[in-house]
């Protein structure tokens, strides 16, 4: 494997000479004697927002943490930009720091400098006046704000991101959804996003792709006129062609979600079509470098 820390002379590009923020090609992940993943190409260009989309164990927190650099194991061509951050389903706060501390912690520059970035960081995405705080006193949704601002303060070129918004209720989802939209305009890293949601995919992208035994078997442009509305013909198409791909039988689906008019509003505005699937926070994927 190589993994060539993008050059400090142009720190949005990992691959250089090509012109592309994330370059991996015929990227293998082996577990014992199951390849998770068997071959993945994926390019992003500086700036460019992808989707990974894929049923459950198909391999994505497995990709995203090679991108990561999380993983020595993985064999292939991977070029990535020094600058990256990272944002798992579980913000993974320190419990012992207040949250300007874990906002900066690690930051080089001196200590002022990096918490005057720190309160800027937490400013954007409207954590002012909880720096102080402990992350206990947090709710789910300020939580994972204040890990997209831990992210966002080391200026990432490339942000990962593994079903960041997976745990939170649907209005805040939807909050989360324009709080990202508007840090990806402002800051414009290449963003890969991985999700189980179609319609988040949809909403937030510029590129879907699909993961499929261990390779990419969709990789289609997000062509939706903005504002995106899911009741845009487009919008509608785009679900059917990834759900079938996800292998989602959507009649089933709807049929399914009529039934369930009197379960929580949540399942119903964020439909899964991995329902079975278990926590992402595989103690083995937990620790990093
Ligand atoms: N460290 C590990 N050791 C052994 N198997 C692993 C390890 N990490 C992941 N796996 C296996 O690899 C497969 C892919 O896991 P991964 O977490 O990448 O899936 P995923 O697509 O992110 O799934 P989900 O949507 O449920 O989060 C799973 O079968 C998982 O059990
Ligand atoms: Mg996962």
């Amino acid at each position: 494997m190589s993994v060539l820390a993008g050059a400090p002379a142009n720190r949005d590009l990992g691959a250089p000479g090509t012109g592309l923020a994330v370059s991996a090609r015929g990227v293998v992940r082996t577990f014992g004697d199951r390849a998770v993943l068997r071959g993945v190409d994926v390019e992003l260009r500086p700036g460019e927002f992808v989707a990974l989309l894929g049923r459950s164990g198909s391999g994505k927190t497995t990709f995203l943490r090679a991108l990561a650099g999380l993983d020595r194991q993985v064999e292939g061509d991977i070029f990535v930009p020094a600058a990256r951050s990272v944002v798992f389903q579980d913000p993974r706060l320190l419990p012992w720091a207040t949250v300007l501390d874990n906002v900066v912690l690690g930051l080089a520059g001196g200590r002022r400098a990096a918490a005057a970035a720190g309160r800027a960081a937490l400013a954007e995405v409207g954590l002012t006046g909880h720096e102080d705080d402990w992350p206990k006193t947090l709710s789910g949704g300020e939580a994972q704000r204040a890990a997209l601002a831990r992210a966002l303060v080391r200026q990432p070129a490339l942000l990962l991101l593994d079903e960041p918004f997976g745990a939170l209720d649907a209005l805040t989802r939807i909050r989360m959804h324009a709080l990202v939209q508007q840090l990806h305009a402002h800051h414009a890293p290449a963003v890969l996003l991985v999700t189980h949601d179609v319609d988040e995919a949809i909403l937030l992208a510029d590129r879907a792709l699909v993961l499929t035994d261990g390779a990419i078997s969709l990789d289609v442009r997000v062509e939706v006129a903005s504002p995106r509305l899911r009741r845009d013909p487009a919008f509608v198409d785009l679900r059917s062609r990834l759900l079938a791909e996800l292998g989602v039988d959507e009649a089933a689906e709807g049929a399914r979600a009529l039934d369930g008019q009197a379960s929580p509003p949540t399942h119903r505005d964020a439909p899964d079509p991995s329902p079975d699937r278990p926590s992402t926070d595989h103690p083995r994927t937990r620790s990093s470098r």
